[in-house]
């Protein structure tokens, strides 16, 4: 089935919060991000989306996985990449227009109230945890993979306690750019019970993870035509 972008749902209570930590941060959050385009790299690598592909980019923000994203999927496939953040998604439409791609498309929206229709071939979570936390929001996305889907998960965790260093690094970090730091030990847990073949890697000292799984059949029901 095509994949096309469906009306809205209903908007998120607490994405207000995170259109606030991002308002002042979008501006400089390329620069901020740089240390950790590593990560990215191993994230879409691991994705491995292929040509012609449709991929959900998850809480997009500034769309720094795009290139890597377009390098794979070719002008054939589609990102379709959602954010609630109208300043970070302000970044992420200049980059769009700067490399001409027609081929993104960029939502302002949380990822349980994204206006998504049809299913993708994969979807990338790259530095989401409000989104990892959140059952009602992995379900809606979830919804929108076709069955066998790659799904790709990938932040910062609590690294093992005597890894002290890395602790206060994922501490601070997270501080900044999460609206709750429940669920720091095992970020990947709500998605992964909902895949299957997961597989995780870590990083950074333990302070970083990495999740791949795919989709188990069609999750919650057929694709609603909008
Ligand atoms: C650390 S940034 C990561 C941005 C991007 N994925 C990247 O790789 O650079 C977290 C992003 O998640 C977005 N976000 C927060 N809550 C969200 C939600 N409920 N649904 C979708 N995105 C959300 C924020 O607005 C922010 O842009």
């Amino acid at each position: 089935m095509p994949f096309r972008p469906g009306p809205a749902r209903r908007p998120g209570a607490s994405l207000s919060q995170a259109r606030s930590q991002y308002r002042g941060r979008a501006a400089r959050y390329d620069l901020e991000l740089l240390a950790f385009e590593p990560v990215r790299n191993e994230a879409i690598a691991w994705l491995a989306p292929r040509t012609g592909d449709t991929v959900l980019d998850v809480g997009c923000g500034t769309g720094l996985s795009f290139e890597g994203l377009q390098e794979r999927i070719g002008p054939t496939g589609r990102i379709v990449a959602f954010d609630p953040s109208p300043d970070m998604l302000d970044i992420a439409r200049e980059r769009v227009e700067r490399h001409g791609w027609s081929n993104v498309e960029l939502l302002e929206a949380g990822a349980s109230d994204a206006p998504l229709a049809g299913r993708a071939d994969a979807a990338l979570f790259h530095f989401t945890h409000d989104v990892l936390r959140d059952p009602e929001a992995l379900d809606h996305v979830l919804a929108h993979l076709r069955p066998g889907a790659t799904v790709l998960a990938s932040g910062l965790k609590w690294a093992p306690p005597w890894m002290l260093p890395a602790n206060l690094f994922v501490w601070g970090a997270a501080l900044y750019s999460v609206t709750s730091l429940s669920g720091l030990d095992a970020p990947w847990d709500l998605l992964a019970a909902r895949l299957r073949d997961v597989q995780l890697r870590e990083r950074g000292l333990g302070g970083i993870f990495l999740m791949r799984g795919r989709t188990v059949g069609v999750h919650g029901g057929p694709a609603r035509a909008h």
